[in-house]
C-alpha cells in the first residue's frame, strides 16, 4: 500500500480487538501511531510490545465520548508531529438487547460511544486536516448495512456512522478539503466485542447464536482482527486515492448471501 510510511496516524479503541492489529499493522509499515482507549494497562503493553519492534507508537488515555478531549488531543498530536495524516475512528461497543428488551439507558450509551464519538472525531480531525489534507476511516459494521435483530441500539448506531461519513465526505469534498472519509463494514470478527456480549447471554441461548451466525457466513469463520486492520490501512493508504464516501464491506461474505 502506498504512502503509509512516516504517515501520523490516530487510532482509538486501540487496546483491544480491531484497534489493536490496526495499530500494530500501521506501526509495521512505519507510520507514527498514537494509539489511544480507556485500558492503559492494556495499551501500555501493546505499546511496549511494538517499541521493541522498532515500532513509533505512542498510547494516550482517552475516553472518546469527552468532547472536550478530542481537540486537545489533536492539536497535541499536531504540535509534537507537525501534522495528522489519519484518523481511524475505531472505539466502539456493543450490547446484546433486542427492540422489545432494549433499555434506554443501553441506547443512549450506545450512541454515544458509537456516533457521538465518531462526529466529534471527525469533526476535530476536518478542523486539523483542512489545509494540509489527511484520511479518515470510520469503522462501523455490517449492522450499519443490514438488520441484526439481537443489537437493536448497535444496528442503529453503525447506520448512523455510516452516513455520518458520507456526510462528512461530501462536505469536505464540496469544500476542496484534500480530506477523504470512508467507513469500513466488518463482519463477526474474533474479538473480546464479541465474546464478552455472547458471555452475557444465558450459556445456552449464546450457543445458539453463535452457531446462527456461523451458518450466515459462506466463509464459516469469523474474521481475525488482522482480517480488518489491513482494509483500514488500505483505506487510509495513497492507494485509496480516489475512494471518499465509500462504504467498504469486510465480511466473508455475509451479506452477499
Ligand atoms: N468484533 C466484531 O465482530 C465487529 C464487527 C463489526 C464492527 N466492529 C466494530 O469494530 C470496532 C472495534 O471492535 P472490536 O471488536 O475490536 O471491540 P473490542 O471490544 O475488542 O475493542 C474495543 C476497544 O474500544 C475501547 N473503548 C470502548 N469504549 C471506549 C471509550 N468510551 N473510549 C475509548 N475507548 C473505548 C475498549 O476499551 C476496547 O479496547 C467497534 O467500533 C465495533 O463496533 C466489530
Amino acid at each position: 500500500m502506498k504512502g503509509l510510511a512516516d504517515k501520523v496516524v490516530v487510532v482509538t479503541g486501540a487496546a483491544r480487538g480491531i484497534g489493536r492489529a490496526t495499530v500494530a499493522a500501521f506501526a509495521r509499515g512505519g507510520s507514527a501511531v498514537v494509539a489511544t482507549d480507556l485500558l492503559s494497562d492494556e495499551l501500555s503493553e501493546l505499546v511496549a510490545e511494538l517499541r521493541a519492534e522498532g515500532g513509533k507508537v505512542e498510547g494516550v488515555y482517552q475516553d472518546v465520548t469527552d468532547a472536550a478531549a478530542w481537540p486537545r488531543l489533536l492539536a497535541d498530536v499536531v504540535a509534537r508531529h507537525g501534522r495528522l495524516d489519519v484518523l481511524v475512528n475505531n472505539a466502539g461497543i456493543a450490547i446484546i438487547g433486542n427492540i422489545e428488551e432494549q433499555t434506554l439507558e443501553d441506547w443512549r450509551l450506545t450512541s454515544k460511544v458509537n456516533v457521538e464519538s465518531v462526529f466529534l472525531g471527525t469533526q476535530a480531525a476536518i478542523a486539523v486536516m483542512r489545509q494540509n489534507g489527511g484520511a479518515i476511516v470510520n469503522v462501523a459494521s455490517i449492522a450499519g448495512n443490514v438488520g441484526e435483530p439481537n443489537l437493536a441500539a448497535y444496528n442503529a448506531s453503525k447506520g448512523a456512522v455510516k452516513l455520518l461519513t458520507i456526510n462528512a465526505a461530501l462536505h469536505c469534498a464540496r469544500h476542496g478539503y484534500p480530506i477523504r472519509v470512508n467507513s469500513i463494514h466488518p463482519g463477526y470478527t474474533d474479538t473480546p466485542l464479541v465474546s464478552n456480549a455472547i458471555g452475557t447471554m444465558p450459556e445456552e441461548e449464546g450457543g445458539k447464536f453463535t452457531a446462527e451466525i456461523l451458518s450466515h457466513i459462506p466463509v464459516g469463520r469469523l474474521a481475525l482482527p488482522e482480517e480488518i486492520a489491513e482494509p483500514i490501512l488500505f483505506l487510509a493508504s495513497d492507494s485509496a486515492s480516489y475512494m471518499t464516501g465509500s462504504a467498504l464491506i469486510v465480511d466473508g461474505g455475509y451479506t452477499a448471501a
